[in-house]
């Protein structure tokens, strides 16, 4: 029998397919399904910096509000019950989740700027979580702005989420760094235990009958998977930390190429959210089958086979690499 359990964070996984952040995972119909089919961890959806400010916000102004018609209304409310709206309904989610699931469950908290919010890292391992797992997406388009400004505002997020919890912290970023390797190294020593790559930005798209920006979520494509396998395979021996791979995961052979690039955890979206949870056991049959035909006993075994350190030619994951690929296209026919 195929040895598949891996280890993500200190955590003990039966399966490197986690089931990443999206709808599906928020919905606790989908819950029991994502673990039949043999998901090894599920990330519920992000909490929003934006919802606990918007949450933050609500709760002053409503307790300034009652200060005004009684003077002593603020002393009356230092504990305020947190409303069952936004974030508390968030932490209510942990806690059914960590009620009906075995596998561990990771609450993931998006948000980009250090500051109060953070504390929110707290109440999610509190309310049951095994792992928080910190979302960067951010966008940076005030010129204004330096990339290692932005760096260090990212490192210093991460060591105040640090200092929250005990439990295991990954975080998620985007591609798109002028030294990614550098950053990797910065958040690892930040306190990050995982790094889960990547984020899929997303763009609007503009109307041309309304002349309209309109946001527009296209699901990902199985191609986009080389992206995170590059960057695992580059970086799976300059961190200590976990890896986690995500984006264009559709199938087996996606999943198969990153746990060999050195992935210790694939985790897929939007290969769910088309085909249903139950698409977990199509992936996990080809890593079987595919284990199998060559002898591999264990995932442990097979891991990181294939990154750059262990590749005879390690300028395959280099610039050099660039050259050769424009030099080995070859059209179908003429035209
Ligand atoms: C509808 C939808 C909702 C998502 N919500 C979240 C979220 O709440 N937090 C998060 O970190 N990622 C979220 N994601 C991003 C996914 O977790 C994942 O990183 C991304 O879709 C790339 O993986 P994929 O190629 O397997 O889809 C969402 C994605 C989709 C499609």
């Amino acid at each position: 029998m195929t040895d598949l359990t891996t280890n993500y964070l200190g955590l003990s996984l039966r399966s490197p397919l986690v089931a990443s952040a999206s709808p599906l995972t928020g919905s606790p119909d989908m819950w029991q399904r994502i673990e039949a089919a043999g998901a090894g961890a599920i990330v519920l959806p992000s909490l929003f910096e934006e919802e606990i400010e918007n949450e933050a916000f609500a709760v002053s102004f409503a307790a300034e509000h009652g200060a005004d018609q009684f003077g002593e209304a603020l002393s009356f409310l230092p504990e305020l019950p947190l409303p069952e709206v936004g974030p508390a309904r968030h932490l209510g989610l942990v806690e059914k989740a960590r009620e009906v699931l075995t596998i561990p469950v990771i609450a993931s908290l998006n948000g980009t700027s250090p500051g109060g919010w953070v504390r929110y890292a707290k109440h999610l391992a509190d309310a049951g979580a095994h792992a928080i797992e910190l979302n960067l997406y951010d966008v940076v388009v005030d010129p204004t702005i330096s990339s290692s400004e932005v760096e260090r505002r990212y490192v210093e997020l991460v060591e105040e989420v640090r200092a929250e919890i005990s439990v295991p912290l990954a975080v998620k970023i985007s591609p798109w760094f002028t030294a990614l390797g550098n950053l990797a190294v910065q958040l690892q020593a930040a306190g990050a235990d995982g790094l889960v790559m990547f984020n899929r930005l997303y763009q609007p798209d503009i109307d041309l009958d309304s002349l309209t920006v309109v946001p527009k979520l296209q699901l990902s494509t199985s191609g986009e998977s080389r992206l995170p396998l590059h960057w695992i395979a580059n970086l799976r021996s300059a961190v200590q930390c976990s890896l986690a791979a995500s984006s264009g995961v559709h199938d087996g052979a996606d999943a198969m190429k990153l746990l060999l690039a050195g992935a210790d955890v694939v985790m897929t979206t939007s290969g769910l959210l088309r085909h249903g949870p139950e698409h977990l056991m199509v992936i996990e049959r080809f890593i079987r089958e595919w284990m199998v035909e060559r002898d591999y006993v264990s995932v442990d075994e097979l891991r990181g086979s294939v990154s750059r350190e262990n590749v005879p030619d390690p300028q395959v994951y280099e610039r050099s690499n660039y050259y050769q690929v424009l030099h080995s296209w070859v059209p179908d026919r003429p035209r």
